[in-house]
């Protein structure tokens, strides 16, 4: 039964290195990709009901189940072209609502895959816009920064509103309205995981409710998360890694106060401080989930220090996106 892929079919995790929560606003947000987030192993063409396994997550949706993971199979059926139900199996090293886009990849890989099953091809394009609409399902109303990174990879800027009016001067891509691809490499990050999982659902609703009380508080941390993106992404332009930690550190501040840190992200934090981090900040919906570091030359011992402590994590090379040229 299982035949081998003719091609290699992923979908990129993320990490969010500035603007989570206020992108639903219609801010600017910066993430990274994460290669080799979930991949598919296996994808044919079946008779009766679909199927998808996800060893990793102990996950196992036919069509015929209930749950988030079923609802998203059903709707990537009806989503992407052709017809004919499918047997997916994949592998991730995403854990699941730790903020590293476990469901935003998953959705690009189920829609890769029974494309590849049912023989049809998407443009990248069109697999992110069947991704978004089954990105709802999990998220309510996702901003699309999850599922952007999760189709494309490399270092996404997403901003609704066009890069013309930030104060960034780098080069950059667009490649979908409010997605551009940026001409920037990243250092090596540190990814740490608080081991406590969260629902972005909740902590979206969780602003949405401190929005409503105090618009114009909120407002105010939408504005230092915005300075921070682009402070950070000058700094990262000109490899000033000092002014990079300290434009992390500027966009956790604000996070804090809305609410959606937790004394294990603050005590993460705290510890990679003591392992000579630079700067860093919860990454995604909060509320437990990833934080992310910078530790230059100490990625390691910020690991460790972690693994001491009980969290885990991992470091996330250093990342690069080139333009080509059509002459390459
Ligand atoms: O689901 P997470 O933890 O990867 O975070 C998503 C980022 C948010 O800005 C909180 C939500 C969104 O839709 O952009």
């Amino acid at each position: 039964m299982s035949a081998l892929l003719t091609e290699p079919i992923d979908a990129f995790g993320k990490v969010i290195l500035f603007g989570e929560h206020s992108v639903v606003y219609g801010y600017p947000a910066l993430a990274v990709g994460i290669p080799g987030g979930v991949s598919v192993q296996h994808a044919v063409r079946r008779d009766k009901g679909s199927v998808v396994r996800v060893k990793e997550w102990g996950l196992e949706a036919h069509t015929e189940s209930s749950g988030s993971f079923a609802d998203a199979l059903r709707k990537a059926l009806e989503l992407v072209p052709g017809k004919g139900d499918v047997e997916i199996t994949m592998q991730t090293r995403l854990p699941l609502g730790a903020g590293v886009g476990s469901s935003a990849a998953f959705s690009v890989a189920i829609t890769k895959a029974i494309a590849y099953a049912r023989d049809e091809r998407l443009l990248p394009v069109t697999v992110r816009k069947i991704a978004h609409e089954i990105e709802h399902i999990f998220h309510g109303s996702p901003s699309g920064i999850d599922d952007m990174v999760a189709t494309f990879g490399g270092i996404v800027l997403f901003s609704k509103s066009g890069i013309k009016d930030l104060d960034i001067r780098v080069g950059w891509v667009e490649i979908e309205r409010c997605g551009y691809l940026l001409s920037l490499r990243t250092p090596s990050l540190v990814v740490g995981f608080s081991g406590k999982t969260h629902s972005t659902r909740e902590m979206v609703e969780k602003v949405r409710k401190g929005f409503l009380a105090s618009k114009e508080s909120t407002e105010r941390l939408f504005m230092k998360t915005k300075e921070a993106l682009e402070e950070g992404i000058n700094a990262l332009r000109q490899k000033d890694l000092k002014k990079l930690g300290q434009a992390l550190s500027k966009n956790h501040e604000a996070l804090k106060e809305l609410g959606v840190s937790t004394k294990e992200s603050e005590e993460m934090l705290e510890i990679a401080k003591k392992a000579h981090a630079i700067g860093g900040k919860i990454s995604g919906a909060g509320g437990g989930g990833a934080v992310v570091v910078l530790a230059p030359g100490f990625e390691q011992e910020c690991l460790n220090a972690w693994k001491e402590a009980g969290y885990s994590g991992f470091i996330l090379p250093s990342s690069n996106f080139i333009i080509w040229s059509s002459k390459n």
